[in-house]
């Protein structure tokens, strides 16, 4: 089997000052100094990029943002590209995730279009996908995620989806505290993991990370993350906290 590195990823959303978000970054640099075998990596708002990316150089730790825009640059006011990412810092920017879907209209379209903006510019994308809780009782979970993995991944190639790395996210569990049973988080991720097989191809599907979002503690990172297609986590609200957010990149053993 494909040894595939866990990534954990802190999706901090619109929280922090540049102050505390340099404060947070200094204290988990400290607090994962011992870690070898799990990639971590966090993104703070925009305001905080370059910051945080001074604290972090040299450090294990890595810098993703939270949303990019497809054009490199122009008159398109409020908006952030690839090139500007990557200048600040980032390696990874995460894209289409539900909260954006939700309140910012972006759609498996506007996905597709940022995905292969994030690859040009040399970043790899955390593409987000998940089904709502009415999809659910709707028995709707899988046709929906084929969906938005079809759409949004269209025109990629196998060479450039080496980098990429998916997101499920049920948004019934998104900051709710209701996590979605292991069994219900493996059935997915092994249908995503089909669904790359059957796009990309057996070598590409076996190396892409999958992690699991939406109500990750230290109580139930150990048992998620033992999970056979789960290779790290997106989380949200218990990536605030360092200490917290630590305890999770240790698999909530430390
Ligand atoms: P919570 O961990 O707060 O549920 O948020 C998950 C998430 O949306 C990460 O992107």
């Amino acid at each position: 089997m494909t040894q595939r590195k866990p990534l954990i990823a802190g999706n901090w959303k619109m929280n922090k000052t540049c102050a505390e978000a340099m404060d947070t970054a200094r204290t988990l640099v400290s607090l994962v100094s011992d870690v070898k075998d799990v990639e971590v990596m966090i993104t703070p708002p925009f305001t905080a990029l370059a910051q945080v990316a001074d604290i972090i150089a040299s450090t294990p730790v890595e810098l993703g943002a939270q949303d990019v825009f497809w054009e490199d640059h122009g008159a398109y006011t409020g908006q952030v590209s690839a090139p500007m990412l990557v200048s600040a810092g980032c390696t990874y920017v995460i894209i289409g995730h539900s909260e954006r879907r939700q309140y910012f209209n972006e759609t498996d379209q506007t996905v597709n279009k940022k995905v292969k903006a994030a690859f040009a510019g040399g970043l790899a994308p955390v593409v987000c996908v998940g089904e709502t809780e009415a999809d659910r009782d709707a028995q709707k979970t899988f046709s929906v995620l084929d969906k938005q993995m079809d759409n949004g991944l269209e025109g990629l190639t196998v060479e450039i989806m080496a980098n990429a790395v998916i997101a499920y996210e049920p948004v019934w569990a998104i900051g709710t505290g209701k996590t979605a049973t292991p069994l219900q988080v493996q059935e997915v991720h092994a249908f995503l993991r089909s669904f790359l097989k059957q796009r990309f191809g057996d070598g590409i599907a076996g190396q892409i990370r999958i992690l699991y979002g939406g109500s990750v503690k230290p109580g139930n990172a150990a048992e998620l993350m033992a999970l056979a297609d789960v290779d790290g986590a997106l989380v949200g609200g218990a990536s605030l906290d360092a200490e917290i957010f630590s305890k999770i990149v240790h698999f909530g053993k430390a």
